[in-house]
């Protein structure tokens, strides 16, 4: 167990991608200051909650986090809690007040600051900064990875829309861009040290836009897949108002670049579209749909949806599983609505959809959902498909789980290949959620 004063820290993180990236910029930074990272929470004298403040239930998981945290410390005198992330730059210095633990607090753009905190907390100071800092992107940081097989490389961070639910904005801050040439680089040192797939972070991808040469989000994805030919390409989030033409078909022409879209939609309703500041239409958005499998064969689109939105009619439920039948999503993260004190919704519209009605609209679109996939994965069995091994299968260590271009999870028996080995895999049963299969022996390739 850890001593008083240790220099040993534990990352806990909630909430995205982006937040997952930041841990890894958090880790580097503490690093590069002796701090060690710890094995376990048991081992640290330092323990860090990244949080995530986009839904309810998300801040209510890290306050009861912070109980045990609690307990915890009457145990280890000594051990220093901080929350960093959306929470406490939403929240602000109230957030002390959610848990005695708390020694410190820091925002997404003050990470530079987390040694002096630390410093600060351990004389007894309940420091917090929470500064917004348009310009910070962590340049010149060489963030710690988890794996080492597929990496996350942000380009952007923050976000400029205002979508009426959404608390991002307030979390992040601003767009900014990460220079085109710094992310090239990144992702070539990223190959060279044997990485094989790349997926670039941004809470809205399309909005990029290079502070040097201002080039745009179609020419970093283009320079990116040449500049890594050998690896997969990803990319998330694109908001459908912004997804380009040209970006449709850099994805159509690069080999590398995965034939797979998270375009989240959360309504099939233009009414509610509208009422969610979203700036598109549905009819926009079934233009894109159509564009994109037009120019991407065999391409996967995949969504997000929010049942029970401020003011949605039965027809506008009607109206999202309606269109979650037509586009057929492969998969979809599904929410109800949960109302964020200081958005554009709360300030200006009713959370007037009684809490049984959300749910029950949300459970009608989860069983829509589930069936599509379901059926579209029932029908990838008996096809080949070429998956890139990431690690061992939970279930065990004779299995390895990948995914394939189009982001299916694929389970199957390891025979003699390991983690990195891109693998054609006959598919011979399925879920809705995962495909099962076996190796077909013809087709090996090692990095
Ligand atoms: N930047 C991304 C996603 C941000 S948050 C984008 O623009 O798509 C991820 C998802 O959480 C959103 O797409 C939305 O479906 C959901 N979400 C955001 N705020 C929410 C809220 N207040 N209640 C329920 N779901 C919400
Ligand atoms: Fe939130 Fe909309 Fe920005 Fe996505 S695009 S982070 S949903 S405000
Ligand atoms: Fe991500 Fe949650 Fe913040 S979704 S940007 S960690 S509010």
């Amino acid at each position: 167990m850890r001593t008083e004063g240790s220099k040993a820290f534990y990352i806990h993180t909630f909430g995205c991608q982006m937040n997952q990236a930041d841990s890894g910029i958090i880790t580097a930074l503490l690093k590069q200051e002796g701090y060690l990272p710890a094995e376990s929470e048991d081992d640290a004298g330092i323990i860090l909650l990244n949080t995530c403040a986009v839904r309810e239930n998300a801040v209510d998981r890290i306050e009861h986090y912070l109980q045990h945290l609690q307990g915890l410390k009457k145990r280890n005198k000594g051990l220093i809690v901080g929350v960093a992330g959306c929470v406490p730059q939403f929240q602000r210095e109230e957030m002390f007040s959610a848990s005695p633990a708390i020694d410190f607090l820091a925002g997404p753009d003050t990470y530079r600051t987390l040694p002096l905190l630390i410093e600060q907390a351990r004389i007894g100071l309940k420091p917090a900064t929470l500064d917004f800092n348009a310009a910070e992107t962590y340049e010149g940081i060489d963030p710690f990875r988890q794996g080492s097989i597929s990496a996350f490389v942000p380009v952007m961070r923050g976000c400029n829309n205002m979508c009426a639910f959404c608390v991002v904005p307030f979390t992040r801050g601003r767009e900014r861009s990460h220079p085109f040439s710094s992310v090239i680089r990144e992702v070539q040192q990223l190959v060279a040290s044997g990485y094989r797939e790349v997926t670039l972070l941004g809470q809205n991808v399309n909005s990029y836009n290079d502070p040097e040469e201002h080039r745009n989000f179609a020419a970093l994805l283009d320079a990116v897949s040449l500049a890594a030919p050998m690896a997969r390409i990803r990319f998330t989030t694109s908001h459908p108002k912004d997804i380009s033409e040209a970006l449709v078909r850099t994805i159509a022409e690069r080999p590398n670049i995965c034939n797979h879209i998270h375009l989240p939609v959360q309504s099939g309703s233009s009414e509610m579209l509208g009422r969610m500041n979203r700036g598109h239409t549905i009819e926009d958005y079934r233009q894109k749909i159509a564009l994109i499998r037009s120019v991407i064969p065999g391409v996967a689109l995949t969504t997000d949806i929010i049942a029970g939105f401020c003011g949605e009619q039965e027809q506008d439920h009607q109206a999202t599983l309606e269109l979650l039948s037509e586009v057929q999503f492969d998969s979809a993260f599904m929410f109800f609505y949960s109302e964020r004190p200081g958005t554009l919704a709360a300030r200006t519209l009713a959370d007037d959809v009684p809490e049984s009605v959300k749910k029950r609209r949300l459970q009608e679109i989860i069983d829509l959902q589930n069936s599509i996939s379901n059926k579209l994965y029932q029908e990838a069995v008996g096809s080949v498909e070429e998956v890139l091994a990431e690690s061992e299968s939970r279930r065990s260590s004779q299995q390895l789980m990948g995914r394939t271009a189009t982001n299916r999870i694929v389970v199957f028996e390891r025979e003699n290949y390991q983690e990195g080995d891109l693998v054609n895999v006959l598919i011979t049963s399925a879920t809705s959620a995962t495909l099962i299969g076996k190796c077909e022996h013809s087709d090996v390739h090692r990095s």
